[in-house]
């Protein structure tokens, strides 16, 4: 989502990304991790709270880390989880900053890539941009959502599975209204075009032309690979 829905929303952003409830996030940094190797330039595009980046230093630290989160409320979080990257950017990834960094190896988008554009010609450009800043061989690792929240049976899931959380019922009470509005804005930004919901034909129609091909599918995680 855009960036200023975090502000709220950041401070039970983890919990909700509980990774016993949803392990397929962790398997996406497990493929990606298998991309790189020692000194490569990897940028996280949207890294959020870096919950997820800091399972994949704990994976791969020697990478050379690019950290790119515009929201306030997720760099604070972020911030004081990965201490010792140097290179956190505190602004959303366009065609500016795109420009200043050097190639990289691997371009991560962990359930970010929705919330860029609503028109598909922003993501040629998007895509065209990334493929210049990829060395050849390079990868885009893309975990794209799933599809608009249901939001009863999210919130049947929730509580079915509160102790996994390990919250009480008063906690989860008290925060569900958070989660809730941004599952809601989330899935009025799809109906209303604003955000892009990517399957593999439309991310195949953006980053092939770009000069990407498509080496891995699992699920919705996705591997683009340059040359
Ligand atoms: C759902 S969160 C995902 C965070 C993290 N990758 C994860 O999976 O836990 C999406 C993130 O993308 C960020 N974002 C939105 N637009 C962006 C842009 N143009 N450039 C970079 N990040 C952006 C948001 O601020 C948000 O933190």
């Amino acid at each position: 989502m855009k960036p200023t829905c975090y502000d709220d929303y950041a401070k039970v952003f983890d919990l909700y990304s509980n990774v016993e409830l949803f392990p397929q996030n962790l398997r996406f940094v497990e493929v990606a991790a298998g991309l790189i190797g020692p000194g490569d330039r990897v940028t996280d595009v949207g890294g959020g709270t870096g919950m997820f980046t800091s399972e994949l230093l704990e994976r791969v630290p020697w990478i050379d880390l690019t950290f790119v989160e515009p929201s306030p409320a997720m760099m604070e979080i972020a911030a004081s989880r990965l201490p010792l990257v140097a290179n956190l950017v505190h602004a959303p990834l366009d065609q500016r900053l795109l420009a200043d960094l050097p190639p990289q190896r691997l371009f991560l988008f962990q359930r970010s890539l929705y919330s860029f554009h609503g028109e598909l010609a922003q993501y040629h450009a998007l895509a065209r941009g990334l493929a210049a800043r990829t060395v050849d061989g390079g990868h885009l690792a893309i975990y794209e959502m799933p599809g608009p929240y249901d939001l009863e049976l999210a919130w049947e899931y929730y509580s079915l599975h509160r102790e996994v959380l390990g919250i009480t019922e008063e906690a989860l009470i008290e925060t569900w209204p958070v989660m809730e509005a941004a599952f809601r804005e989330f899935n009025a930004g799809i109906a209303e075009g604003r955000y892009t919901l990517f399957d593999r034909a439309s991310l195949d129609a953006v980053f092939c032309p770009a000069g990407f091909t498509c080496t891995h599918e699992e699920g919705t995680t996705f591997v683009y690979t340059k040359g």
